[in-house]
């Protein structure tokens, strides 16, 4: 048995790496419009300017990165099987102190919900970008809406990618090791992906 086995092509973690600092970048330049507490993010950027020109051209390459990544994984993303409506019952196991073993693939239901929920924001949050963009080229209203509507769907983004990055991190050590350098344990995969491992290595978990 490998000791290693590889869940991310060099091109899917750069791919996740570009959604990952445009993310970040957005959120950075971001706030300071929102709110003048946070206007001394803006010096990072050198100024109020720079900043706006630097949350638009993140904004695109956010938009176009988060939903090529999307639709690279989306079938292991957007179909859910009956081991994971188990997985949905239990609530994959958080909330019980018994060790739970579930028949999990590629993905738990919480990162395909996740994955879908970020394809979605992405999208909200580009079309009202571009009504922010170009306040007097729509009605007043749509504009209003689009403000509104666009710094609701990134708090809520963040709060996802704080969790997003909890799990990915120190709540289930091994994790990171897919992201940064392609491979990961066996023994992290039997733990968590036991079907994937199976798919995988045609070997009985
Ligand atoms: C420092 C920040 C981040 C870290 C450390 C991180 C880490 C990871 C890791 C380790 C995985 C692979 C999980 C696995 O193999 O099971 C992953 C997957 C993924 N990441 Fe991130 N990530 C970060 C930021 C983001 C951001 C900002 C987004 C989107 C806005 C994002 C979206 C995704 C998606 C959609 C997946 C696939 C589904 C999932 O595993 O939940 N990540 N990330």
């Amino acid at each position: 048995m490998s000791k290693y086995i590889e869940r991310f092509s060099t091109s899917e973690r750069v791919l996740h790496w570009i959604v990952t600092v445009s993310f970040f970048t957005l959120l950075l330049t971001g706030l300071g419009l929102y709110s003048t507490l946070f206007h001394g993010y803006f010096t990072l950027f050198g100024g109020g300017q720079n900043a706006i020109l630097i949350h638009k051209i993140s904004g695109i390459l956010f938009f176009l990165s988060s939903l090529y990544m999307y639709f690279n994984h989306k079938n292991d993303v957007s179909t859910f099987d009956q081991d994971d409506k188990e997985w949905v019952k239990a609530k994959g196991g958080y909330l019980s102190r018994d060790a739970s073993h579930f028949n999990i693939g590629k993905y738990n239901p919480g990162q395909k919900l996740f994955a879908i929920f970020i394809a979605a924001a992405t999208l909200v949050l580009g079309m009202t970008g571009i009504f922010i963009w170009s306040p007097t080229a729509f009605p007043r209203w749509i504009v209003q809406l689009s403000l509104m509507t666009h710094g609701l769907i990134f708090v809520c983004s963040i709060m996802f990618v704080v969790v997003h990055v909890y799990l990915a991190t120190i709540g289930n050590p091994g994790t990171i090791e897919a992201m940064l350098y392609g491979d990961v344990r066996s023994l992290w995969a039997k733990r968590h992906h036991p079907k994937w491992y199976k798919e995988v290595t045609e070997e009985k978990p």
